[in-house]
């Protein structure tokens, strides 16, 4: 195992009715002003939205709102979010919703105490050092970004979308996390099995490694990945069963807020390769992911099968001694579980029967560098073949 250290200062506040302690963890932390993010329109047909604010109200807190943030977001409602908190006053930011809601307020809550333009930072030409601090009502399990440090943005200028993730150690955490596993009751059933596949990913990008002996994290994480496994039939046939909606949800979150790659080298190759998906044909991040993954690690069972092998045999139970046939059961098994759950294994069951694989394979190492991956170092040729496989 490698040294390290590991510092999730999140709170989380989770169960049945606890969006409407929003106002009195917001006001705990001092907030007067806030800005309140959020979606498409679910946290207001739902009626979320009204409980947030009534909350906010309640304890004496003052809001403006930022709605309409779209899937896969981008920098132009993070441009209008700061200059709403600039000439508000705006002491801290509410994110209601998921993954792109949460990224876009953590872009904000970055922006605001900076000078340059907010994308030098996911452009790498400034360090994240200060933010307003971020609370969240989590709306669906899937990024995970209410426990972790990163926020995915793109970039849309001309024709080119360019689909950036931030990592911080710190400054991006949210401050406070609240979760009710009933706000997810009314997801429609592509967007569950999004974010489940979503959250194994962000497991898998950690247990796939070269670093040896940590016995710990590989248990944690088949531990976790057998719990999505057996609760994401449940939580597909019955979207109002509480409890397989609580154990997803919690998933979600332990997936992503780090504690799964502690003391190891970590991946993220795939998740580099399905941005560039979402960022060309804005498909669902998760579903994305559903059709790179497994053709990554079919593309690693060729160098590298011990670990895959190690997965499949723990995580499927699957009883092959030998790696290289189990790794591919392993694989072929993974893909059984997201076609169960009414997911795409390929391009043309993702709707992109044709992609542009060269465009994509160029705009990822343009944006993540020559090389990318930790497992196994990736270049052009590599990535190919793996958008290759996922045809
Ligand atoms: O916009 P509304 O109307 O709310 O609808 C949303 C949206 O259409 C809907 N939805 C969310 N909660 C709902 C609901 N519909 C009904 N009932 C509810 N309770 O679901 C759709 C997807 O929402 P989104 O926020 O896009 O989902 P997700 O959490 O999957 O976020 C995806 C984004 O997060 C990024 C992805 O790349 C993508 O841009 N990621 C962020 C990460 C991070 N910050 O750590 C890590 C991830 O790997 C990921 O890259
Ligand atoms: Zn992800």
């Amino acid at each position: 195992m490698e040294n390290f250290v590991y510092c999730s200062p999140t709170k989380y506040i989770f169960g049945a009715g606890t969006e409407n302690s929003v106002g009195a963890e917001a006001a705990a932390l001092g907030f007067k002003n806030v800005l309140v993010v959020y979606g498409g329109g679910s946290a207001v047909r739902s009626g979320l939205l009204d409980r947030v604010k009534d909350s906010l109200t309640g304890a004496g807190i003052r809001f403006a709102e930022l709605g309409g943030i779209a899937p896969n977001p981008v920098d132009g409602p993070v441009r209008k979010g700061i200059e709403m908190c600039r000439a508000g006053g705006i002491d801290g930011v509410i994110a209601v919703g998921g993954g792109s809601v949460i990224d876009t307020a953590k872009a904000i809550a970055l922006g605001v105490p900076y000078s340059g333009d907010f994308w030098d930072f996911y452009a790498g030409k400034a360090k994240p050092e200060a933010a307003l601090p971020v609370g969240v009502v989590l709306t669906i399990p899937a990024a995970g970004s209410e426990g972790s440090g990163n926020s995915v943005i793109t970039l849309e200028s001309g024709t080119k979308n360019i689909k950036i993730s931030l990592r911080t150690d710190y400054v991006l955490r949210p401050k406070f996390a609240i979760l009710n596993p009933e706000l997810t009751y009314t997801l429609p059933p592509y967007q569950t099995a999004s974010g489940i596949a979503d959250m194994m990913a962000h497991i898998m990008e950690r247990y796939f490694t070269t670093t040896q002996d940590v016995e710990i994290t590989d248990r944690v994480s088949e531990g976790i990945l057998k719990a999505i496994i057996e609760e994401a039939p449940k939580v597909m046939a019955k979207p109002d069963d509480y409890q397989a909606r609580a154990n997803i949800m919690w998933s979600g979150t332990l997936a992503h807020n780090g504690i799964c790659g502690t003391g190891r080298k970590e991946d993220w190759a795939s998740h580099a390769i399905e941005h560039e998906i979402s960022a060309l044909y804005n498909v669902t991040h998760g579903a994305g992911l559903a059709v790179i993954f497994p053709a990554w690690m079919t593309f690693m069972a060729q160098y590298s099968p011990g670990k895959i092998a190690q997965f499949a045999r723990r995580v499927f139970d699957v009883a092959e001694h030998d790696d290289t046939a189990a790794a591919a059961e392993g694989i072929a098994c993974l893909k059984a579980f997201f076609g169960s759950i009414g997911l795409p294994v390929t391009f043309a069951e993702l709707g992109v029967p044709d992609p542009d694989i060269d465009t994509m394979v160029r705009r990822l190492h343009e944006n993540k560098g020559e090389v990318i991956g930790g497992y196994r170092p990736l270049r052009a040729a590599d990535t190919t073949e793996i958008y290759q496989l996922a045809l």
